[in-house]
């Protein structure tokens, strides 16, 4: 096809969702940086990485938009759903309120990117079992339920970063 004879078209726009805290910003500074700070500060409307990875032998560069989870910056980070092909809606495994909240994120999702955006549910903060307050499979069965694909992560140690941001290109490819 000609997306494959064009290196430059390789190029999927992502946006990360989620209330504030639950680890946005770190998922991707481990996905980009292979680092994770412990101490780091609100996102203040939108943050943006980039990295590229390897689909079947092509060059895939994922543009990733970090937004602001706190409430008043709501309006201001729906604009950046537009042209995005994969979401990522992010909550904490060990504050149940961030997965209560998730059927807003999800509605904006479905409102504000184009029809087909693949949607990605993530646990984050898995390294912290003993505080967990939503379990692996009632959050399965949420993304089941909506037709979400779904992996627990830790911006702290990595596990399963890449293949949520991997898995995820793979599907849009
Ligand atoms: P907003 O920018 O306000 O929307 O927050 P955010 O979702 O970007 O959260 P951020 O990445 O800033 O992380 C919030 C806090 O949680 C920080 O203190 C991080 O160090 C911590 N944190 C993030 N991910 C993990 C994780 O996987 N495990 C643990 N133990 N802590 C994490
Ligand atoms: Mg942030």
């Amino acid at each position: 096809s000609d997306r494959k004879a064009n290196p430059y078209s390789h190029l999927f726009k992502y946006i990360m969702v989620g209330d504030s805290a639950v680890g946005k910003s770190n998922l991707l500074l481990q996905f980009v940086d292979k680092r994770f700070s412990p101490n780091s500060d609100f996102t203040i409307g939108v943050e943006f990485g980039s990295r590229s990875i390897n689909i079947d032998n092509n060059q895939v560069k994922l543009q990733i938009w970090d937004t602001a989870g706190q409430e008043k910056f709501r309006s201001i980070t729906r604009a950046y759903y537009r042209g995005a092909v994969g979401a990522l809606i992010v909550y904490d495994i060990t504050r149940r309120e961030t997965f209560e909240g998730l059927a807003n994120w999800l509605t904006d999702c479905r409102k504000y990117s184009s029809t087909d955006v693949t949607i990605v549910l993530v646990g984050n903060k898995c390294d912290l079992e003993a505080s967990r307050q939503v379990s692996y499979a009632e959050a399965s069965s949420f993304a089941n339920e909506h037709g979400l694909l779904f992996f627990e992560t830790s911006a702290k140690t990595g596990s399963n970063v890449d293949e949520a941001f991997e898995q995820t290109a793979k599907i849009i490819f």
